[in-house]
């Protein structure tokens, strides 16, 4: 060892072990080294502080802790203590966790050893410092693609990279009170990524990304990405003035989802829920026949014979109306009763002054109602189609005794209520419902809608996009799906009362089963939120990465510190006292936890949620 290294290792070195409990170390601090920063070669070293690493040498591993804290007892040790100097009269010890230790010039996460007493301890040079934060790690033998995305916040100058793979292959949470800088940190982090892989043939190929922007905040200027696809969707604007550009393509296959139908229908999980299946049925098999139309024409003519020799009037006129519904309108109604009336001594339809006798079939074809089934035609709006299953599905249903009108007729009246809503989000003469169709960037602007909307839409689209990946990722494993939601809390509330156990269901099955399940066809998830307490514990434990900005309430750290059992204590206590733009980063793709100040975004590139400074309008 030369001079210099001499030198260096005793400036450096702090002290002795002197207790080990599990990770959990005490270090007593050498005497000489009580004072706040120490000098060597001329520069200065920041001394011991909470929050800072140090090495412990065992033989030759390097155990590398942090920090956690620090305590003064008195040293008994020491006689006269009168001419003494204050720090010499007492002894200064550490508590510090080990998180890793050196190998072969690297730093590896975990425990291999533990130190012994007396082991000595060491602060760490600067080049052992940009060691324990060198975060990309390398996949399959070949480094890991680093990305920019701050600096430490204890050192300004020291940036942090991480491994592009290490993170966005990984579901991530964003987290902090409101105005904390979740949405910017989200913004910064994605528009380094596409910035780096923008023009690029694969990444347009294979990589698709779906944001939910429930306030409008990425869906202007170049925000994000200048190639993204904006779905600016409204139901405030009238219909007329929506174009077919800003609403979503979904097709009928989409629609045809129990679990969808019975949330646009808020359905009954015993009465309605199994007959709005059985609509589903009819449908399919109707589709499934050689000549659709011919089938459905005939079920619907069948439907006209049955009803007007019905012999219970209120129900006949119940199904007569419903008919009339799905072929024609009013006028078709006051048509149909010009020339028949019902017989209330005898209870049967009649031809109008004919006489007392029932309708002939002959007769029956002669109605306007049954020609009217004669030439229906499908109604090029898929979602039209399908409520006229729906009703056929009703009078099948009702005609047979299998149920009430009153009881399954509210779930079809819930769902035409919304299609005045629906029809202007959704384009439902689109014949496919790939939203990816002209970016693989995709924000859809959910600022304009009302709520319902804001809670289905993220969930039809994200549990269409997750099972049209899962076929693509059998077919060809590079394809990759990452679908991000800031607001996070509007869709994933643990415990909503409001909330129908359909809605749970589908909402469990969709976004629990990504987060349990996407990794393994590729899908990825990204979820930003004001409450993590608010959000399943089953999502939240299962995010590999977390940027954890300020929180003050209780229950969110403690939500936090549930499931990120490794955070160490001082990123936790600094929490609620992080400044805007900084966050904690912790999980896989860094090594160990810190404190960053994330990069600041592009002008113009920035999402729209600057806090307003309403002085600024008042003079
Ligand atoms: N790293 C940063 N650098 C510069 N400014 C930032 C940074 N992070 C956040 N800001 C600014 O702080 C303000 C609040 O940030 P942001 O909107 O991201 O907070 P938020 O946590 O998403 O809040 P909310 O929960 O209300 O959506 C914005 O004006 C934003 O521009
Ligand atoms: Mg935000």
């Amino acid at each position: 060892m030369n001079k210099l290294n001499l030198e260096l290792e005793s400036i450096l070195k702090i002290g002795k072990v002197t207790s080990v409990k599990g990770r959990y170390v005490e270090v007593l601090v050498d005497k000489s080294k009580n004072s706040s920063h120490l000098l060597f070669n001329g520069e200065i070293i920041k001394n011991v502080s909470v929050g800072s690493y140090v090495k412990i040498a065992k033989g030759f591993e390097e155990l590398i802790g942090k920090i956690d804290g620090e305590f003064i007892v008195e040293d008994k040790g020491v006689q006269d203590k009168s001419y003494l100097h204050e720090k010499e009269r007492i002894k200064r010890i550490l508590n510090i966790s080990l998180l890793g230790y050196f190998q072969k010039k690297k730093f590896k996460q975990g425990i291999k050893e533990l130190p012994l007493i007396d082991n000595e301890c060491y602060l760490l040079t600067q080049v052992e410092f940009d060691r324990v934060h060198h975060f990309i790690k390398e996949i399959n033998g070949v480094d890991d693609i680093p990305l920019r995305i701050g600096n430490l916040a204890s050192e300004k100058g020291k940036s942090i990279r991480v491994g592009i793979n290490s993170l966005f292959a990984s579901h991530i949470g964003i987290f902090g009170n409101t105005g904390s800088g979740k949405s910017y940190t989200l913004a910064s982090l994605y528009n380094a990524l596409f910035e780096e892989f923008q023009g690029k043939d694969g990444f347009h190929e294979n990589a698709r990304f779906l944001f939910f922007d429930f306030n409008g905040e990425y869906s202007f200027g170049d925000c994000l990405s200048s190639e993204k696809r904006v779905f600016n969707l409204s139901t405030r604007k009238k219909l007329e003035d929506i174009d077919d550009k800003d609403k979503l393509p979904i097709n009928e296959e989409t629609l045809l989802d129990i679990e969808l139908l019975s949330i646009l229908a808020s359905a009954t999980e015993k009465t309605q829920k199994p007959y709005l299946t059985r609509a589903i049925k009819l449908f399919k098999n109707v589709q499934k026949s050689d000549e659709p139309l011919e089938f459905f024409r005939n079920i619907l003519k069948k439907k006209v014979r049955e009803v007007l020799k019905m012999a219970d009037k209120d129900k006949a006129l119940a199904l007569l109306d419903y008919l009339i519904v799905i072929v024609g309108d009013d006028a078709l109604h006051s048509e149909l009763f010009q020339q028949i009336e019902w017989h209330n001594t005898l209870h049967f339809f009649k031809l109008r002054n004919g006489v007392s006798r029932e309708l002939t079939d002959d007769e029956i074809e002669a109605t306007p109602i049954y020609v009217e089934c004669e030439n229906y035609e499908f109604p090029e709006n898929s979602l039209e189609k399908i409520i006229n299953f729906l009703y056929t599905q009703l009078i099948i249903d009702v005609y047979n005794d299998k149920a009430f009108y009153e009881h399954i007729g509210p779930a079809v009246h819930k769902l035409q209520s919304k299609t005045t809503d629906l029809e202007k989000i959704i384009d439902f003469k689109s014949r496919h419902s790939n939203v990816f169709n002209d970016s693989n960037i995709v924000v859809v602007n959910l600022n304009d809608t009302n709520i319902d909307i804001k809670k289905i839409i993220p969930l039809i689209l994200s549990k269409n996009a997750y099972q049209k990946q899962k076929k693509r990722y059998k077919k060809d494993n590079k394809q990759y799906l990452n679908l991000i939601v800031d607001e996070a809390h509007n869709i994933l509330s643990y415990n909503s009362e409001r909330e129908s156990s359909t809605w749970k269901d589908y909402r469990l099955e969709t976004f629990e089963e990504i987060i349990k399940e996407g990794r393994k066809f590729g899908v990825f998830l990204t979820v930003a939120s004001q409450r993590p307490s608010d959000i399943s514990s089953t999502i939240i434990s299962q995010l590999h990465n977390y940027f954890l900005h300020r929180l003050i309430n209780n229950k969110d750290i403690e939500a936090v510190e549930r499931t990120i059992s490794y955070l160490d204590k001082v990123s936790f206590d600094t929490l609620p006292i992080l400044p805007t733009g900084s966050c904690v980063l912790a999980g896989l793709c860094a090594q160990v936890p810190v404190i960053i100040d994330v990069d600041k975004i592009e002008e113009g590139k920035e999402p729209h949620n600057e806090t307003i400074k309403p002085t600024d309008f008042w003079e």
